[in-house]
Formats: structure tokens, sequence, C-alpha cells
């Protein structure tokens, strides 16, 4: 059974997503449920928990601190969808809590690991007819996968987008251990294969479509002086949420010499730069490392 995910920055969430007491919130990244606990435990009126992953849903209902508990309502969907459904309910704070749970990494047969040989599945949900990592790659052209790894910061996209397509043809690439080969990048801190898995997870979940998709439209499910955390991972995820929380701030956004930016403040950021974890939580847990939160408050 893989390990239980540790919540990152949880200190900092509870800090900045407003009073919590008798409030309600949605957790759109539910995972193991931990940050959705502690929101639960300092007495919320309730939350919404979103996940794409019905097995993580389901553990959660089966072993979960607050799996009975009426005040929370579980939802199997993706969040762009959740956030751009017609609904008139209204959230006094909404937490993203970007990528994948310590639980998927560790679940060998997600094919969301380098280490061992395992289906390239890499589908944070597994129950909807989405194609697999294989799939996807037989199905994407080498600019959709070129786009990807840039965002995965994978070193000579073109060179490993057309070897993935090469190795495809000649069916040698089945497993995660055939994909781990190619490489794609490494630092003395990182795996060479670290960001290359990142980029066809990004390209298999369609992760920065969804967070285009759905982070816009949250403002409007918060109440007014409602808040959004979103914590990211990866500096062009960080880069991503920075912009669009600029956007909806009011900020110009564009390269354009005649600004085409809407400049409608509809959000004002909690801080001027993101958090960082503590140095004792960067020690005690190893994944918070990479961790940037931002936020931002509705304003009318
Ligand atoms: C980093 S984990 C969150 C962990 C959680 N905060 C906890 O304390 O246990 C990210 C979770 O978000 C889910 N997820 C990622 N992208 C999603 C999306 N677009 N829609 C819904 N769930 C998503 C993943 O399936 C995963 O369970």
């Amino acid at each position: 059974m893989p390990s239980r995910h540790i919540p990152v920055m949880s200190q900092e969430v509870i800090e900045n997503i407003g009073e919590i007491p008798g409030r309600n919130f949605a957790d759109l990244t539910f995972g193991d449920g931990g940050h959705t606990d502690m929101i639960l435990e300092l007495m919320a009126h309730s939350i919404v928990g979103v996940d794409r992953d019905e097995e993580t849903l389901k553990e959660y209902l089966r072993s979960g601190k607050f799996r009975e508990d009426p005040r929370l309502q579980l939802i199997h969907a993706p969040f762009s969808e959740f956030a751009t459904q017609d609904s008139t309910e209204r959230f006094d704070g909404i937490l993203l809590d970007l990528g994948v749970s310590t639980r998927q990494l560790l679940s060998p047969d997600r094919g969301f690991s380098f280490s061992g040989e395992n289906a390239l599945d890499m589908r944070m949900d597994r129950s909807a007819n989405s194609p697999t990592a294989l799939e996807a790659l037989k199905k994407a052209s080498i600019n959709d996968i070129v786009e990807q790894l840039e965002f995965a910061d994978v070193k000579k996209p073109h060179k490993v987008a057309r070897e993935i397509k090469d190795r495809l043809q000649a069916g040698r690439l089945n497993t995660t251990a055939d994909l781990a080969e190619i490489g794609g990048g490494g630092s003395r801190a990182r795996h060479p294969s670290t960001q290359l898995f990142m980029g066809i997870r990004l390209l298999v979940n369609q992760e920065f479509s969804e967070i285009s998709l759905a982070v816009p439209a949250l403002i409007d499910k918060l109440t007014p002086n409602g808040r959004l955390l979103v914590i990211t991972f990866h500096s062009s995820e960080d880069r991503l949420i920075k912009r669009i929380l600029a956007s909806l701030s009011g900020k110009c956004v564009c390269d354009s010499p005649v600004c085409q930016c809407p400049k409608i403040e509809r959000a004002r950021p909690l801080f001027d730069k993101p958090l960082t974890p503590s140095r004792a939580e960067q020690r005690s847990n190893p994944r918070s490392r990479s961790a940037k939160l931002r936020g931002v408050m509705r304003v009318d």
C-alpha cells in the first residue's frame, strides 16, 4: 500500500484561506484529504472535495478521518468541470494543490514513476475513457509533445520528442523503463527522467489547459472577499498561475505593443511574492521543497 500523502504548506494554507469556523470551502485537489481534514478540524461549516482520481476518493471513503461527516461532500470530476459548471454555490475559500499525490506517484501500476518497469499509464483518472500515456503519445503530434516537454523544462525537447516517436514506431516504447531510457534532463538535484516523466504526465492529463480553464472561472465561485489559494511544484506551473492571477488582478499580461488585456480587477493578491515552505517542513518532507503558494481575494 503506497504511503499516504503529506499535505504541503498546511500551516500557510490555514493562515491564509481566511476565517474558517462556520465557513464554506472547496478543496479541488482532494487527494488523501490532508488539507480538508485540517479545515474540518477547525470547525468549517462545509467542504466540497473534488478529485479526478476516483480511486483516491474511494480510499478516503474507506479510511478517511471525516468520511462520515455530513459537512464533507466528495465529487469525482476534473476541477475545470467543477469550476465552469453553472451553480449558485459560493465558497469562502478554494484550494488547489496541483500535481500528483505521493499515493499516485508511489503506486507502481499507475506508471507515474521512472523506477521499475510498469505500463505507461499516468492517467490521474483511470475510470474515464481517457487515453493512457502510451495511447496519448501515439496520437500526439511531435509539436504537441514538444509543447508539453517545454513546459516541463526537458532539455532538447525536439530531439526527445523525435526519439519518442521513433521508438514508438519501432515498438520499443511500451513501459516506464523504456521511457526512462530516453532521459531528457537532470541536474545534481534531479534524476534525468524527472522532467521527461512530468512532461508526459502533463500531456496525458492536459494539466495546463485544466488550470487555464479553471482558475479564472473559480473567482466567480468565491463569496465577496473569498480567497483562492494555489500551490504549485514546478516553475512553469507557477509562471502560469502567476500570469492568470495577475490578469485577474487587472494587470497587463500581454506582450503586445498595444495592450489587449481587460484590466478589470476581479481579485487582489494576498501577498507580493509567493510563500514557500519553512526550512523545517522542507527537511521533514523533501517533496515540499519546490512548493510555492500564491493567493488572491475576490473583489467586487
Ligand atoms: C498534490 S495532490 C493533493 C493532495 C491533497 N492536498 C492532500 O493533502 O492529500 C493532487 C491531487 O489533485 C488531483 N488532481 C490534479 N489535477 C486535477 C484536476 N485537474 N482535477 C481534479 N483533480 C485533480 C490529483 O488526482 C491528486 O489526487
